[in-house]
């Protein structure tokens, strides 16, 4: 995808915007507009829609060069096409739109196919994964996968597992690069991810408490100072809803405890917009991740970033190799300007190329260093590494 950071900022109803997905492509992470994207009203035709969409879309393109993303959402409930679905395929084919993140229930071949037509890569997202579900999406030839573990913001998983429980077991089983989804806010957090086997993360809540994220900056505050225990809970109609107690949620939730859905919808059905984007935290929700407790200032998209890619004593102490049959794989937590250092002189480029011939490697993480520093492992050359690294390196060969 050519993005310089595996980071990506999630795709969210309401508060994402041009200038906001901007931000995170030129920050080096890659911005995904989300359904609203930009708007203050809801579109009133999927054409109405298509046009705001292509609109953002052009506004992006004018505020940066970088990689950005598309939320596209498969049909569900059965169906096979979707009248909205259609209209943002035909707006990323007309204005050249190369990367998707897909959600839903399933994979939906019909639409698979058609993205893949148009040379588009497709990130998929399930809405309530589990091991079957994502051993199925690989099969089904998407490009990477989204796991999202029941932590994260936004409409949750039908099933309550934590992204600890479930991104390590998917890693485990397929070969498609695997991003990790669900409370993730910061480096250390990023770090567990990237220890589990995955090779990037989505986040979403940290984003929304950004200077450039379009939320209400009452909704900001109100997630700055919330604690993770505050947070109530209940079953909507599209999987499970976590919102800060706000007069609406509270009313939700009462109601679905009274075995009134229907009744309970209109309290939350349109609290993403009232709630995160108009700022009214009495009648809307604010669905968030419960790890909106460690949020404590909004930052900047640039600072988000900064604050994950910066390499720290800590981390130059800690990772991990695995080595298969036919490849060496390699967890690298965060490369380090140690590490950096003697790669970059134990190998040229050119006896990197030719090593890369040689040995397979699954890149992870901040890929090209870390192919480096498996290359330089696989290499003669490794005796160089001197120091408390040689040590933690001998150990692990
Ligand atoms: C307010 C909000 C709205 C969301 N809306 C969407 C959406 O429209 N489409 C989508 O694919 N995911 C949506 N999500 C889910 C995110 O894409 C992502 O999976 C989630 O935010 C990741 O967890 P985190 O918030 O803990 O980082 C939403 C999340 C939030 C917080």
């Amino acid at each position: 995808m050519g993005i310089e950071y595996p980071i990506i900022s999630a795709a969210m109803t309401w508060v994402t915007s041009a200038e906001f997905v901007a931000a995170v492509s030129n920050a080096g992470g890659m911005g995904v507009l989300g359904p609203n994207a930009g708007q203050t009203e809801k579109a009133t035709s999927a054409e109405d829609m298509a046009d705001r969409l292509t609109q953002e879309i052009r506004k992006v393109k004018a505020l940066t060069n970088k990689p950005f993303a598309v939320n596209y959402i498969f049909p569900m409930g059965g169906a096979t096409e979707d009248p909205f679905t259609n209209a943002v395929f035909d707006v990323l084919v007309k204005e050249n739109v190369k990367n998707v993140i897909a959600i839903g229930l399933n994979v939906v071949d019909r639409e698979l196919k058609r993205l893949k037509e148009q040379d588009i890569k497709v990130v998929y997202r399930d809405l309530s994964p589990t091991v079957e579900k994502l051993v199925e999406a690989e099969k089904s030839g998407v490009d990477a996968l989204i796991v999202t573990g029941y932590e994260a913001g936004g409409h949750m998983s039908d099933y309550k597992i934590s992204t600890f429980s479930l991104v390590p077991q998917i890693t485990s089983l397929v070969k498609i690069p695997v991003i990790a989804a669900g409370g993730i806010i910061d480096g250390r957090g990023a770090k567990a991810a990237l220890s589990m086997g995955a090779e990037g993360v989505y986040m979403g809540t940290r984003f929304i408490v950004t200077k450039e994220n379009p939320a209400s900056m009452e909704t900001k505050k109100a997630i700055i100072k919330v604690k993770s225990e505050e947070f109530i809970e209940f079953k909507s109609g599209t999987g499970h809803l976590r919102t800060i107690p706000t007069e609406a949620g509270k009313k939700a939730l009462e109601l679905i405890n009274l075995g009134k859905p229907a009744e309970a919808y209109k309290y939350y059905g349109e609290g993403f917009k009232i709630g995160m984007l108009d700022g009214d935290l009495v009648n809307g929700t604010v669905s968030v991740s419960e790890s909106a407790g460690g949020i404590q200032q909004i930052l900047t998209c640039q600072e988000v970033i900064d604050e994950i890619v910066k390499p720290s004593d800590e981390d130059l102490k800690i990772f991990f190799l695995q080595f298969d049959t036919d490849q060496i794989r390699i967890n690298l937590i965060q490369p380090g300007p140690i590490q950096t250092n003697i790669v970059t002189k134990a190998l040229s480029e050119k006896a990197i190329e030719e090593r890369a011939q040689q040995v397979p490697i699954k890149r992870l993480g901040q890929s090209q260093e870390v192919a480096n520093l498996a290359l330089f492992l696989a290499s003669d050359e490794a005796s160089y590494i001197t120091g408390a690294h040689h040590e933690l390196m001998e150990d692990c060969l």
